[in-house]
């Protein structure tokens, strides 16, 4: 059975979890789910404190002693991960955004690869997608195979065309997110997710400070390899990946 774990970046039982609601009755809809929510309200999680030091000497070193490893725990044990948070202040909530903070050394060394992402966005104003995005390019640099979410227009109380506009939202969601669950080839990466692992793992091989990330890279095979994992590329994204090399040297060489 296929696991997916709902994050959620606020404790109120309202908008964000009826949304989240609505997302698991859709997709158990396509089968049976082992899900999960987890408030993210239930954990302790520290503010980083900017000392870099899972960056330069690996995240084991970090000094703050909270659960953050719990949570990096539940999103190992999963197939599928949905972030979903109410826009406060045209972001994301604050509990959220420090989340990101704590596992922000991932976008240095992805790892959730052929992992399903997705992200619910609720706000008072539907004012555009701009969070939505901006969580789903979260999950790409933590190295999810990201499908599309939604943003709902939450405001309470809500009328019946909001509502049946936010159910239509989510059905098309969940049924995005369904079909990234059960996909069984790894997702072909973007120009851009291609870009940043060539310009990235060049930038490191040639520069000459020998980074943490170095080493990692190293350990993994990611120097040889055409991406993070094993993937075809076509003849023009194997053209623009040594583009990217290229542009990688140049970058490490002044480092
Ligand atoms: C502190 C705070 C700030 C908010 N800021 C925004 C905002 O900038 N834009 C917006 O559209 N909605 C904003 N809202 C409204 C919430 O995003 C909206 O009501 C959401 O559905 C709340 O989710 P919840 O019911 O799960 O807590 C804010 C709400 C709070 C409490």
């Amino acid at each position: 059975m296929k696991k997916v774990t709902a994050f959620i970046g606020t404790e109120s039982k309202k908008a964000t979890y009826r949304a989240i609601n609505e997302f698991e009755k859709n997709l158990k809809q396509y089968e049976d789910i082992d899900f999960e929510y987890v408030f993210l309200s239930d954990y302790h999680l520290e503010f980083c404190r900017g000392c870099k030091v899972c960056f330069d000497k690996g995240e084991e070193h970090c000094p703050l002693k909270d659960d953050r490893d719990v949570l990096i725990k539940k999103i190992e044990e999963s197939d599928g991960v949905i972030f979903a948070t109410p826009s406060y202040a045209y972001q994301v909530s604050a509990r959220m955004k420090n989340f990101f903070d704590r596992i922000a050394f991932i976008f240095h060394r992805p790892r959730f690869f052929h992992k399903t992402f997705t992200a619910v966005l609720t706000q008072g104003v539907p004012v555009g997608d701009n969070i939505r995005k901006y969580i789903e390019e979260t999950g790409g640099h933590l190295g999810f195979s990201v499908t599309k979410g939604c943003s709902l227009w939450t405001l309470d109380p809500m009328s019946d065309k909001q509502k049946q506009a936010m159910e239509s939202k989510v059905s098309k969601a969940a049924h995005r997110f369904y079909k990234g669950l059960i996909r069984t080839a790894p997702s072909k990466p973007s120009f851009f997710r291609l870009m940043l692992f060539r310009t990235g793992r060049s930038g490191l091989k040639s520069a000459s400070v020998r980074y943490y990330d170095y080493f990692y890279f190293k350990d993994k095979g990611w120097f040889e390899s055409d991406y993070y994992y094993k993937t075809k590329l076509g003849p023009v994204k194997k053209l623009a990946g040594r583009f990217f090399d290229f542009l990688g040297c140049v970058i490490g060489k002044k480092i």
